[in-house]
Parts: C-alpha cells; sequence; structure tokens
C-alpha cells in the first residue's frame, strides 16, 4: 500500500545530484518508517497472539478432559475414551472393575486391586475370587481422588501400584458423576459415598484395618468422611493427606495466572464440584482423632505446602506426634501436585506408616 518514494520521481532538471541527494535521505528515512512500522505490526501481533494463546490455555489443557466429561456424562462408549472395565490394559493386571450401589439407582464404578505378590495368582480371576481375597488379612486402602479425570489418571494407577506393592488393598472409587458412576456430585454426596465404601469395606474384608487416602479435593472427602464416622461412633484406622489444602476457599491457587486460569475454567466447564463447597479440612483435622499422615510436595503449584504445614500443627497440637506425621518432598524434584507417587522412598514411608499405625490399634 505505502508508496515509496523514489529519487527519480522527482528529479527535475539542474538540481539533479543535490535533489537527488535529498530524495535518497528521504528514501532511507522512508525506509527506516517502513521498518518501523513493521516492526510494530509484529510486537502489535504478537502482543495480540500472546493475548490469545492466555485467554485458550486453560481451555486448551482440558479440552481432552472436555471430551471424556462429556461422553461419560452423556454414557456413550466411544473407542478413544480408555475403558474403565478393563484395568489390566492400564497397568493394573490384578484389579478388577466393579459397579456397587451406595442407594437405590446409584452406580459408582471401583476398582479392587489386590496385593502386587497375588498378581500372578489373580490373572483370569473373577469376581468372586477378589471378593474372598479381601478377606486376606491385609490392610485396605480407599482411594479418594482429585477433582477431575477418573480413577484412570496415571498419577492415581501410580498410587495404587505404589500401595499394592507394600502389600494393601486398594479401593479406587469414581465419585457420583466421574468416570462411570452415575449421580451428580456434591460435598455432601462424596461424603455419603466415602462412608458408605468404608462400611462396605470392613463388612467385606472380615474386619481388616481400613485406611483413607485422600489427594487434592480427596483430602477434603477424607477428612469430612473421617469426622462423620467419628459422630456414628467409628474411628477410622488412618487416614493419608496428599496435597492436601485447608478449604475449598484457600484451595483456589494463590498466583495471579493459577487463580485467573481456574476462574476461567469454572466459568467454562461449569465445575460442579466447585460451587458451594467448603471440604473444611482445617477444621475436620483438629476434630479428627485417627492417625493421620500427610504428604506434600514442596512445589506443589496448586495447594501450598505452607497450609498443609499449618494443618499438620494444629492437627499434631490435637494428637501429638506419634499419631500426626509430615513428610515432604523436595522441590527439585518438580512432583508438583501429583507426581509424588513417583518417589523411590514413597513404598517404605507409607509402609512404615501402615505399619506403626498397626500398632497403635
Ligand atoms: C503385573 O503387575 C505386577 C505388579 O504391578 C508386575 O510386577 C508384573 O510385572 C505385571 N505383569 C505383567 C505380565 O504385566
Amino acid at each position: 500500500m505505502r508508496k515509496r518514494v523514489r529519487p527519480t520521481e522527482h528529479s527535475d532538471g539542474e538540481n539533479v545530484s543535490s535533489s537527488f541527494r535529498m530524495q535518497k535521505k528521504t528514501t532511507v528515512c522512508q525506509e527506516k518508517k517502513g521498518l518501523a512500522s513493521k516492526f510494530w505490526f509484529w510486537v502489535k501481533s504478537g502482543a495480540f497472539a500472546l493475548c490469545a494463546i492466555f485467554i485458550m490455555m486453560p481451555i486448551l489443557e482440558e479440552l481432552p478432559e472436555i471430551i471424556r466429561q462429556r461422553v461419560y456424562y452423556h454414557r456413550i462408549r466411544a473407542p478413544f475414551v480408555f475403558d474403565l472395565s478393563h484395568p489390566a490394559e492400564l497397568e493394573l493386571n490384578h484389579t478388577i472393575n466393579m459397579y456397587l450401589e451406595p442407594e437405590e439407582g446409584i452406580s459408582l464404578g471401583i476398582w479392587h486391586t489386590v496385593p502386587d505378590d497375588k498378581w500372578k495368582e489373580a490373572q483370569g480371576k473373577d469376581s468372586a475370587w477378589y471378593h474372598r481375597s479381601l478377606k486376606d488379612g491385609s490392610p485396605v486402602i480407599i482411594y479418594l481422588h482429585g477433582r477431575t479425570q477418573t480413577r484412570a489418571a496415571k498419577h492415581r494407577i501410580g498410587v495404587v501400584n505404589v500401595l499394592s506393592s507394600i502389600g494393601c488393598h486398594v479401593l479406587s472409587m469414581d465419585y457420583r458423576g466421574f468416570g462411570d458412576s452415575t449421580g451428580k456430585p456434591t460435598e455432601e454426596v462424596l461424603t455419603k459415598d466415602a462412608v458408605w465404601l468404608h462400611r462396605w469395606a470392613k463388612e467385606n474384608s472380615g474386619g481388616s484395618r481400613v485406611l483413607i487416602w485422600g489427594h487434592s479435593l480427596g483430602s477434603g472427602v477424607a477428612t469430612n468422611t473421617a469426622v462423620r464416622l467419628m459422630e456414628q461412633g467409628v474411628l477410622v484406622d488412618a487416614v493419608i493427606l496428599e496435597g492436601s489444602f485447608k478449604n475449598v476457599q484457600m484451595y483456589w491457587p494463590q498466583n495471579p495466572f493459577d487463580r485467573y486460569s481456574s476462574k476461567i475454567k469454572r466459568l467454562i466447564l461449569r465445575d460442579e464440584v466447585a460451587n458451594d463447597v467448603i471440604f473444611p479440612n482445617d477444621e475436620n483435622v483438629k476434630k479428627m482423632r485417627s492417625p493421620l499422615l500427610f504428604l506434600h510436595s514442596e512445589d506443589d503449584h496448586l495447594t501450598t505446602l505452607r497450609n498443609a504445614e499449618q494443618m499438620y500443627q494444629a492437627a499434631l497440637s490435637v494428637q501429638g506426634d506419634k499419631r500426626v506425621r509430615m513428610v515432604t518432598f523436595e522441590g527439585f524434584l518438580g512432583y508438583l501436585h501429583m507426581g509424588l507417587y513417583k518417589d523411590p522412598r514413597l513404598p517404605a514411608i507409607i509402609k512404615n506408616f501402615v505399619v506403626t499405625t498397626e500398632e497403635m490399634s
């Protein structure tokens, strides 16, 4: 569009050379101007692209999740979605998928993984074998997951494998509305489901110890469950809280970008769990009388270490250092909010906690 001033266009007669010189100067100047506007064009485009990426990122990040959730909400089976009924295909070859009904019309998808020294024996076995094996005296751990995805998420399978490797049964549940479970999630029904599963595990394991592991939002379900059971006169054998938060208001990330992106996510994804929920971990840990283990990565970017430490201190002052412990993982390891299952020290840490809390009860 922009016209270039050519020296020849304006050279008329006498002062050709001086005019030429002058014009040449102008040309250089114009070219500079051209370069400058090009420069600004790219700066503006770049800034625009950055803005677009900034706005889109939280959405793009969740895209596979949106697809998965929509698919499961509408009960459509699609080939690109994990088949939750075949855990063996997800590196869990000693696991059976089952559906339990905590109340009429509600079906919860649950995996039962046996201790991994039984993995060979478990091959090709049916639900009756798994059901019998739950009574073998090994501790049972109920795994309560965080607020997105399903029991098939990689870091959840990672934890299940660690717990199985130290000789525990694991019951990994998708709450209502998650995965292939029916119903709609609310704080009340998530807690109800976990309380129900705890009772089921006690009854069907012949009274084995039943521990509860809660990760992230699941830590809120875990402490709610422990408090609810206490009100019913039942003391949970032990509780492990991984990446826990004080309550849902504090759960929302502290740094501006994360706060912004979770706001957008909530807006767009209509996160059903995030509205009208409290999950008061900070209050619950003061009421609880079960042995407690806090696990937290120093570099956790979603639930801060500081909040977990404050809850640990609060629980410690109620129950003492024999019953309440905390293990943190160095920030340079890069575990963030869900990677601590990778730590080679974890099996020994959990085994030690399971054994010492057994001596207490
Ligand atoms: C089955 O799982 C166990 C426990 O995780 C593992 O040690 C074993 O190698 C697996 N076997 C096969 C054939 O994948």
